[in-house]
């Protein structure tokens, strides 16, 4: 049995450069000897596109992508799909901790100098990376159709109205209808699941073969090409695996910690990060008079409450100020 796989591997890699790519981008592939926390975050950065391409393709099946369906079927992965809280909260978390970890690894750059010769294509696109994902961002939160991505897709669609000249019929094309409507859920679904993610791969891809053909950098700005051995191999470099992946893998236990912890007792901010504000307006029917009657009720007798417990203090504080004012000496 082993055998006849390594002989059909043989054949393939003899065929196709397996081996080859393996060994020069990833396992022999040199890095700096010396490089510290901050040179983290790109690796952090690909396991959470990995994460999210996952739990995304699981979500794509239970989602329902129609203007009746959307909010539904989000509820329906949450309550009745088996582990589709699950799923659902790893994309979420995976979302926010995406741009976290993005940031941290854009820091690094601006840190060390990182978009400098030679590495300026690398960091041009990263930068279209970051584009790329806010994009994908906003059109993720848009895809449950609560309050929240109704009234988000109304204002991000609107900046396009801006726009001279061409803005009203652009903001048109966008949301495909004269309101945010079934048909925006629909393209914003294609886009979100098909194009962005293909857009977002390719990119990455592109980042790390411009990496690779200049090499990482590192923060005493050795250039470690100088010193190189007879067969080549930079003097102070040491090979991806295991020296980095073992460095990484620490790194990568103690960042899932912490994306555990969000996801399974945080995952909703206390109603500040996805969920409330979604319901929260369906649920109270809010509206301006509904606002009146909130501060009515609730709003002015907080405020003469809290001027109650103010008056005293403010009128001793008015008391300490004129006292330590200055006063002149009588001539
Ligand atoms: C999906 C998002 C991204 C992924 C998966 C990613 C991945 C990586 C990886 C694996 C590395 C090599 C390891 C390291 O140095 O940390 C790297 C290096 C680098 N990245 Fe990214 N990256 C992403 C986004 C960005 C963004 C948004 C920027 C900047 C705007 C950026 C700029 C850079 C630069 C300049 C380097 C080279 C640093 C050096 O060697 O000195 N990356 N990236």
């Amino acid at each position: 049995m082993n055998q006849m796989f390594s002989n059909i591997f043989n054949w393939v890699n003899n065929r196709l450069p397996i081996v080859n790519t393996f060994e020069r981008h990833l396992s022999k592939h040199p890095v700096p000897k010396k490089v510290n926390f901050w040179y983290l975050f790109g690796a952090l950065a690909s396991v959470v596109l990995i994460i999210q391409i996952v739990s995304g393709i699981w979500l794509i099946m239970p989602y329902e992508n129609t203007e009746e369906g959307a909010f539904a079927s989000v509820e329906y992965i949450m309550r009745d799909v088996d582990y589709g809280w699950v799923i659902r909260y790893m994309h979420t978390t995976g979302a926010s901790l995406f741009f976290a970890v993005v940031y941290l690894h854009m820091f690094r750059g601006l840190l060390y100098g990182s978009y400098q010769k030679p590495r300026e294509l690398v960091w041009i696109f990263g930068c279209t990376i970051y584009l790329a994902m806010m994009a994908e961002g906003f059109l993720g939160y848009v895809l449950p159709y609560g309050q929240m991505s109704y009234w988000g897709a109304q204002v991000i669609i609107s900046l396009f109205g801006a726009i001279p000249y061409v803005g009203e019929s652009l903001e048109l094309w966008v949301r495909g209808d004269y309101y945010i409507s079934g048909i925006t859920v629909s393209r914003f679904f294609a886009l979100h699941v098909v194009a962005l993610p293909l857009v977002l791969i390719a990119l990455v891809f592109l980042h790390l073969v411009a990496l690779h053909e200049v090499g990482a950098g590192n923060p005493e700005g050795v250039d470690i090409e100088e010193h190189l051995d007879e067969d080549g191999i930079p003097l102070d470099s040491v090979p991806f695996f295991p020296y980095k992946v073992l460095n990484a893998l620490v790194g990568i236990g103690v960042f899932m910690t912490v994306f555990a912890i969000i996801m399974f007792f945080f995952p909703e901010g206390g109603g500040y990060f996805i969920e409330m504000a979604n319901f929260f307006f369906c649920k109270r029917q809010f509206s301006r008079a509904n606002c009146v009657s909130l501060l009515k009720k609730a709003g002015i007798p907080a405020i003469k409450a809290a001027s109650k417990l103010i008056k005293p203090i403010w009128i001793e504080a008015m008391k300490a100020v004129s006292r330590g004012r200055c006063i002149r000496p009588r001539p």
